[in-house]
């Protein structure tokens, strides 16, 4: 039997493993073996039990705020790196490991009445994060927020113009989704990130692919924009989190904002900040027609997605597939 010093003996074992160059963090309590060798000090309930899995620019933001005002539901603490969000499964954090991962989580008051979550909105089209994510948190339950593609798209511009990317102030939102091959690779990146996540049914099969059909739900995101209090109802019924928090009471419109809030006694409402339900001109008509083109067949994809899990089908999708038959 041989032996190396233990850097020698690492570069060794993923020569005969590369495979296994790539972590991939399980569970510790699902595997006594894993759990009897585990430090006494840790616990694994500081880990989520459901996750806001984006994609961005859907209202998943409003989302996060209004599940943090239930009692029974409590966030994960924001990271000052990462806009907020953890971003665990989908990027380089995830080598920091789930030691990194808990830290982001309180200790649970009460095991059993605390849904602990957290929301990276791009976990939705990051290609490991799937797999990633059931491994570590196989019971998890996952909320994924659509509206229609063709307005992620935009509101993905333009937020990037309001970040100052040249590409999207340089560049119309019809030159940006339109452009060809031979266009410079920067204004492809920005193209992709427009258009890429909007595939949504291709997107949902992964996760479906990890996550029984009874683990995931599909937000009606134009509906959490108008009529959030019922939309989250049906969150909490998914969640099977009691008592039934009535966001009736807690949330108001707000005029200025044109958009739902927060209310709080005796003061003004608690909005989301400007990045949030930004004022811009709407997409002209050509890139509308454009995109409805564009994502059609991605669109009837995920209707017969929706069908096959027997969930109901957005009011927008319905629209948008009337227009464009
Ligand atoms: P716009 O700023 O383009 O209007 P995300 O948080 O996933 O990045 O999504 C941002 C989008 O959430 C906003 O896009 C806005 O339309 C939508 N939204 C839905 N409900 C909202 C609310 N109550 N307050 C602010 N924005 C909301």
């Amino acid at each position: 039997l041989q032996t190396l010093p233990p850097i020698q003996l690492a570069d060794k074992y993923f020569q005969i493993f590369p495979e296994e160059r790539d972590p991939l963090w399980q569970n510790p309590c699902h595997d006594k073996r894993h759990k009897d060798i585990w430090s006494k000090e840790k616990t694994c309930d500081r880990l989520p039990r459901f996750l806001v899995i984006g994609p961005q620019k859907t209202g998943t933001t409003a989302l996060h705020s209004f599940l943090s005002l239930h009692p029974a539901i409590t966030s994960s603490f924001p990271s000052l790196v990462t806009f907020e969000e953890i971003q665990f499964f989908s990027g380089p954090n995830y080598n920091n490991g789930i030691d990194w991962y808990m830290d982001f989580f309180p200790f649970p008051s009460n095991v059993s009445t605390d849904f602990m979550f957290e929301k990276s909105a791009n976990y939705f089209d990051t290609e490991v994060a799937p797999k990633r994510a059931a491994a570590l948190l196989s019971r998890a339950k996952i909320l994924a927020v659509l509206i229609n593609p063709a307005d992620r798209a935009y509101s993905w511009y333009q937020h990037q113009r309001a970040h100052q990317d040249p590409m999207a102030v340089n560049h119309t939102f019809q030159e940006v989704v339109t452009a060809g091959p031979a266009t410079p690779r920067e204004l492809l990146i920005l193209q992709r990130r427009c258009l890429k996540p909007g595939a949504y049914a291709t997107h949902l099969e992964r996760w479906l692919h990890h996550y029984q059909p009874s683990q995931v739900h599909i937000v009606d995101g134009s509906q959490l924009r108008s009529h959030p209090a019922l939309v989250m109802e049906g969150i909490q019924r998914f969640l099977g989190v009691t008592p039934i928090f009535n966001y009736t009471q807690a949330l108001t419109y707000d005029e200025s904002k044109g958009f739902w809030c927060q209310r709080v006694e005796g003061a003004r409402p608690k909005c989301l900040g400007k990045s949030k339900g930004r004022k811009y001109s709407d997409m002209t008509p050509e890139s509308r027609a454009f995109l409805t083109e564009h994502y059609r067949e991605h669109n009837m994809e995920l209707l017969r997605l929706l069908n096959r899990l027997g969930q109901p089908l957005p009011a927008w999708l319905r629209e948008e597939l009337q227009s464009s038959s």
